[in-house]
């Protein structure tokens, strides 16, 4: 089986959220399950980490008319990769610009113009490349089958169901696509939607829990998508994501100490390094206060707004200290910054990116915040329970599927779950942990109990290469 991986995303090399990582461990992951050949195909932007690992490949260089218009492109890959097979695809520039989907200015106008060219360039190549399945991801892939030529078979995988790659149906005729098959498959309210276009044509959709497959079959979490895939249901499988194998405290060379469930002084080593570089100051006297950590990109989705105003009251109370990492809306980067800001002393917040700090922060901390209003998969829960810190989530999508609550099955419990997705849902949830992180011997077995969950890319692997085999003997 030769798999196409096509993604507008991959970690190490670029990466805004989960989907890079996804991109960047699942490919690899197929190989070892048996996968005779893995290609992943994604753009080349101009800040590329890691891009002096990358070797031309002219062969795979083509020029080709899009919209009317000529299009170079030219291909890189990654030169000691013998798993999975990165291709790095540059289109006329379309991709070397400051920022991958936009800038501080906002997304960048001709998304549907730089993706489409996108497609239209991977399908070229997956042919060359004698791909059986075109496994493709987010709306920004599902132009795929405007270009796709007839004998592959097309996974689409939904991250995301919110971004859909609407916009209007000219956007798509100045891309010369006509044909009315496509356009009635592109055709979504009074525009048009990519992720619709690849719902309607894939010969499977998959999503990545099994919680958010159900729930993007209902109105109040399908964002309009529903009743699309209501249209054949039958092809929706859930799929949980795995994490990636360097998110391991027995390995991670960026902890200043490591620890596995076994061992766990390491995470104390982690814990003061976190307070001491943070410069909190030591509880009030004869107290002790755990550390709560939240790294996510600063949305609504993600119930920051919710966690804020928890956080502010315990913070007051001196009660916990704080480590908060992200960057996202305006608002919500200026509260976290506030917070920072009142009590120094108890509450460390960085408006940024950093991979590094994230991993201090899981190591460091003792309750991890993932209130989201709603998380297809969600990874940085699973870190946490890798890290032995454990997360407090809002009972939906991956959040429900990844963690059991201490409280309701204190023998397996791996974190604190609440629903419904309020303050102060959240709030009573914060408190039962903050009140089993006082009974150490209670907090150490869900630590372990927490760390020693499986939560490896095998065994999605081998869910997605069954999903391929069945697809392969229905043809
Ligand atoms: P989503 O893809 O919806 O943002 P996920 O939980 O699937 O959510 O994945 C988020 C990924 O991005 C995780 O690897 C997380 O550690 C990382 N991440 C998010 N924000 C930051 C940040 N500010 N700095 C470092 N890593 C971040
Ligand atoms: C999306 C989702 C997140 C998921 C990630 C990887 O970004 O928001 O929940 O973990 O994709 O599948």
């Amino acid at each position: 089986m030769r798999v196409a991986w096509i993604s507008s995303e991959v970690a190490p090399w670029s990466k805004t959220g989960g989907l890079g990582d996804v991109s960047g461990a699942l490919p690899r992951a197929l190989a070892e399950a048996g996968a005779a050949q893995v290609f992943v195909l994604s753009p080349r932007y101009r800040d590329l980490c890691h891009a002096d690992q990358l070797w031309p490949a002219p062969e795979l260089a083509r020029t080709f008319r899009h919209g009317g218009h000529e299009v170079h492109g030219t291909a890189w890959r990654v030169r000691h990769d013998d798993r999975a097979e990165h291709l790095f695809l540059s289109c006329d520039g379309l991709f070397e610009r400051p920022g991958i989907y936009g800038d501080a200015h906002g997304g960048y106008d001709d998304n549907a113009w730089r993706y489409g060219v996108f497609c239209h360039y991977a399908a070229l190549l997956v042919r060359e490349l004698g791909a059986d399945i075109v496994h493709a991801n987010d709306w920004q892939t599902g132009l795929l089958p405007a270009f796709l030529a007839p004998g592959h078979l097309l996974v689409f995988t939904i991250h995301n169901i919110l971004f859909q790659g609407r916009f209007s149906m000219d956007a798509f005729r100045v891309q010369g696509i006509a044909a009315p098959g496509i356009l009635d498959d592109l055709a979504f309210w009074d525009g048009a939607s990519t992720m619709k276009l690849a719902l309607r044509r894939a010969d499977a959709v998959t999503t990545v829990s099994p919680t958010y497959a159900r729930e993007i079959c209902t109105p109040a979490l399908g964002f309009g998508m529903d009743g699309v895939l209501a249209h054949d249901v039958r092809r929706l499988r859930g799929i949980l994501n795995g994490i990636d194998p360097s998110w391991d405290p027995s390995i991670d060379a960026v902890l200043p100490a490591r620890f596995d469930a076994d061992r766990l002084d390491g995470k104390a080593a982690c814990r003061s390094h976190l307070w001491t570089s943070a410069g909190w100051s030591a509880p009030p006297a004869g107290s002790h206060v755990p550390v709560i950590g939240l790294i996510a990109r600063l949305t609504r989705q993600k119930g920051v707004d919710l966690a804020l105003p928890v956080l502010r009251e315990l913070l007051s109370e001196n009660r916990v200290r704080v480590a908060l990492l992200g960057q996202g809306e305006a608002d919500l980067e200026h509260e976290v910054r506030d917070l920072a800001e009142i009590w120094p002393d108890r509450c460390h917040a960085h408006v940024g990116y950093s991979e590094e700090r994230a991993r201090l922060i899981e190591a460091g901390s003792d309750i991890f915040l993932m209130p989201s209003r709603f998380e297809p998969c969600g990874l940085n829960q699973m870190y946490s329970m890798r890290y032995g810190t454990l997360p407090v989530v809002h009972r939906v999508g991956g959040l429900a599927d990844t963690v059991r609550d201490c409280d309701h099955d204190p023998d397996h419990g791996t974190g604190f779950t609440f629903a419904p997705a309020t303050s102060e849902a959240l709030s009573g949830a914060v408190e039962r942990a903050i009140l089993a992180w006082h009974d150490p011997g209670r907090w150490h077995s869900s630590m372990q109990n927490a760390m020693r969950q499986d939560f490896s890319w095998a065994r999605s692997a081998e869910q997605f290469m069954t999903l391929y085999g069945d697809l392969w003997s229905a043809r």
